[in-house]
């Protein structure tokens, strides 16, 4: 039979990475950061003069994506073509053209197959925003993990200060909620809970106090 898979989606800015990297080092399953793969595409569009809107070239670099992931301590470093692009990757600017191509139909099916490959023994947590609704629509257990749009912010801001950036609070929220917006408006995977999920809302909890929670419940599901 399959392995197991615990899927985490929800909107930017919820916790996901943080808690799904953490949920998978306690049990010693594997991870998949889907966010990067999209975030990967858009960077060879941009390194392969791929217009963001050529949705037939779109689809085929996305397929043939030329991708290594290396975990590495705290974090997993990411290889476009054989160069490390783990920094690159998380910039504003890339986050954003990643949620462009993420509307495509071609892109997201360009990514599929190499999403469920990652699924192999004892699991997986799976973090993105449509991991329970198209990927792995059998998973064990289905988490939709949310916040309020100024508490993201706000987490968002704190980051952004502990790593030396100056940012604005406000524009931050405008950000996230227009972010929100386009991916949950989308025809194509939008962002929603599955059927089958369970949501949680993550305002008031803290990081370790929400790994407690998931790991209690895969626990209690065998
Ligand atoms: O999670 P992260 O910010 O890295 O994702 C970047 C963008 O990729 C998101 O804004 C979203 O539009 C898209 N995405 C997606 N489906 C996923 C993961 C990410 O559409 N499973």
């Amino acid at each position: 039979s399959e392995a197991k898979v615990l899927t985490l989606d929800g909107p930017g800015g919820a916790g996901k990475g943080t808690i799904s990297r953490l949920v998978a080092e306690r049990l010693g399953w594997h991870l998949l950061d889907s966010g990067a793969l999209y975030r990967l595409t858009a960077l060879a569009a941009k390194r392969h003069g791929v217009a963001l809107d050529d949705e037939t070239a779109l689809g085929r670099l996305a397929a043939e994506l030329d991708v290594v992931f290396l975990a590495e301590d705290e974090s997993t470093r990411a290889l476009l073509e054989g160069d490390d692009v783990s920094r690159e990757i998380r910039t504003e600017r890339v986050g954003d053209a990643a949620s462009q191509v993420a509307g495509l139909k071609a892109v997201r099916q360009g990514l599929l197959q190499r999403q469920r490959d990652f699924r192999k023994p004892p699991g997986l947590v799976a973090d993105g925003r449509d991991m329970g609704t198209v990927v792995f629509p059998d998973a064990d257990l289905k988490i939709f993990l949310t916040a309020t749009p100024e508490e993201r912010a706000r987490r968002r801001h704190l980051q952004l200060q502990e790593a030396g950036v100056d940012a604005n609070l406000s524009s931050l929220l405008k950000e996230i909620q227009a972010r929100d917006a386009r991916d949950m408006q989308r025809s194509v995977a939008p962002l929603k809970p599955a059927e089958d999920a369970i949501t949680l809302d993550t305002t008031r909890l803290s990081i370790p106090e929400v790994v407690e929670r998931l790991t209690e419940w895969l626990a209690q599901r065998g």
